[in-house]
């Protein structure tokens, strides 16, 4: 709709903006940034809270907590780089989670006051409530109480986002069965812990709790947890798990479980209902995915389409089937990652203004698993290449060789480029960076860079390396590659 089109609506309580998001997470709030800051008259909808998922019940608590767990560690390892308290022989630190938990809510508070100015600074108009769009780009905002807020624009962005999966016999209940929404607000560690689902959340949350001192059993439907992510990768961090006594079950079915007075056993078994085992727990923890909230934001009377998983039908350029009405963030198919939410809010701004950005690449996204090692990559994976039907060249690099690792005591993981083989049989194209290990969330950066700029092996090993460093990893991998190992 253009702006004479919306003005014929008429009605003097319809409310008119350039640009209506729904949905103030990272993909909603973004968006409303970058219209706003490109001149747009922008309106924002939120029903909840400003910062979405991410930072209430996502990324910025998880990260959080999993501080605390990296802060225990370090206390309880003191010891090894001869710090002591006088005399006590070791440190042994209790953890009082509810103060981390006051601690989590101040970063929270925090960063939900930055959205809050950002978006006042730039003259965002923000209303509360639920957005539900309707024909002729109408947007009806219920407030919960008294009249409902009408705004139309010419553009409308859906950014409804996801909420967490649950799975039939684990009813959430917020005491005994969890999922992130109610794990990232508990005041006290649960002692024996049961925790369904070996993705990003699963990992994150099961090494969390590892570190807390519970006795955590990681249950996995498919045959090897981490499932997206390079096959070397997730041994390494299931070897790191199992080291450090985080039982891990893989291709295994979760049958249910039986509640009592001390807590409930849980029933997973190989195959359904043959050989069961019972697990007993006090609190078991449901990461099984999430689910997009397309249904969520209305959309009757329009040519939106919603698909059976819940995600709101996009082209490569975020466009629904209603012409200048877009989606982006969780509730499209694209990976459910706060930064591709950021750059999607960003993308389609530029596209409704007419700029032609280039379409986001879902392939080469980067990913960042926060457990203990962590996990971060760039592009495909080994097998995913072959698959896609190059001819590769691999090299992985470990670690327990690199001298800053071994300062920090962090030895386990490694690096691993994926690299098209050429015509001469040597490594060219770089297709994929894989790292596990330490502090690799921050190293990811220059792997990432190589990839999305298509670069060559030989391109990138002609780099130096800070030395000492984690990074000298990525630099040994890429001169390995390039038939000039240093250091192996
Ligand atoms: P996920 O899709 O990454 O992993 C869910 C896991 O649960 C899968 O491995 C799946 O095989 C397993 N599963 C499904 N049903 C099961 C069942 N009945 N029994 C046992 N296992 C079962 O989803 P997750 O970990 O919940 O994360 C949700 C989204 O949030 C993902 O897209 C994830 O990438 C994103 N995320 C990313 C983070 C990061 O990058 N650091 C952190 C947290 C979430």
């Amino acid at each position: 709709m253009t702006r004479p089109e919306i003005a014929a609506l008429g009605g003097s309580s319809l409310v008119q903006h350039d640009l209506v998001v729904v949905g103030g997470g990272p993909a909603g709030y973004a968006a409303a940034l970058t219209g706003a800051a490109a001149g747009l008259d922008v309106g924002l909808v939120e029903e909840h809270l400003l910062g979405g998922t991410c930072l209430h019940v996502g990324c910025i608590p998880a990260k959080e907590l999993l501080e605390t767990a990296a802060v225990l560690r370090t206390v309880r390892e003191a010891p090894a780089f001869g710090v002591g308290i006088p005399g006590f022989d070791n440190i042994d630190p209790v953890l009082d989670l509810s103060a981390s938990q006051v601690r989590k809510q101040k970063v929270i508070d925090g960063l939900e006051r930055g959205v809050t100015a950002l978006l006042a600074g730039r003259d965002v108009t923000v209303y509360e409530g639920t957005g539900r769009l309707g024909a002729a780009h109408v947007v009806s905002i219920d407030h919960f109480a008294g009249d409902p807020t009408l705004v139309v624009a010419e553009h409308v962005v859906l950014a409804t986002g996801s909420s967490p999966r649950t799975i039939p016999g684990f009813d959430v209940d917020g005491t005994l069965v969890v999922t992130s929404d109610e794990f990232l607000s508990l005041s006290e560690a649960p002692q024996r812990v049961a925790v369904i689902g070996g993705g990003a959340i699963g990992c994150e949350f099961a090494s969390m709790l590892a570190d807390y001192g519970s006795s955590v059993t990681l249950l996995e439907a498919a045959s090897e947890i981490l499932s997206g992510c390079d096959s070397d990768v997730a041994k390494a961090v299931r070897r790191a798990f199992l080291k450090r006594g985080i039982e891990v079950h893989s291709g295994i079915a979760v049958h249910g479980h039986d509640p009592d007075s001390a807590g409930t056993t849980v029933r997973f078994g190989p195959t359904d209902d043959a050989d069961v085992t019972e697990l007993h727990v006090d609190l078991v923890v449901v990461a099984v995915g999430r689910r997009p909230r397309g249904d969520s934001a209305g959309l009757i009377g329009t040519r939106v389409a919603v698909d059976d998983r819940g995600f709101i039908e996009v082209d490569e350029r975020l466009r629904t089937a209603e012409p200048g009405v877009y989606a982006v963030g969780d509730v499209v198919d694209t990976p459910q990652l706060a930064h591709v939410g950021f750059a999607e809010g960003m993308f389609v701004v530029r596209d409704m203004l007419g700029e032609s950005p280039i379409p986001l690449d879902s392939t080469t996204v980067p990913w960042c698993i926060y457990s203990h090692p962590e996990v971060a990559f760039a592009g495909l994976t080994e097998s995913g290449a072959i698959e896609a039907g190059y001819d590769v060249v691999v090299s992985s690099h470990r670690f327990a060789g690199n001298g800053r690792a071994m300062i920090l005591g962090e030895i386990e993981g490694l690096v691993k480029v994926v690299a098209e083989k050429g015509l001469n049989g040597r490594a060219e194209r770089i297709l994929g960076v894989h790292l596990v290990g330490p502090w690799v969330t921050e190293q990811l950066g220059q792997g990432y860079l190589a990839v999305n700029w298509e670069a060559t092996v030989d391109e990138v090993a002609a780099f130096i390396q800070p030395h000492p460093t984690l990074s000298e990893l990525f630099g040994e991998t890429m001169l390995s590659l390039a038939g000039r190992a240093l250091h192996s």
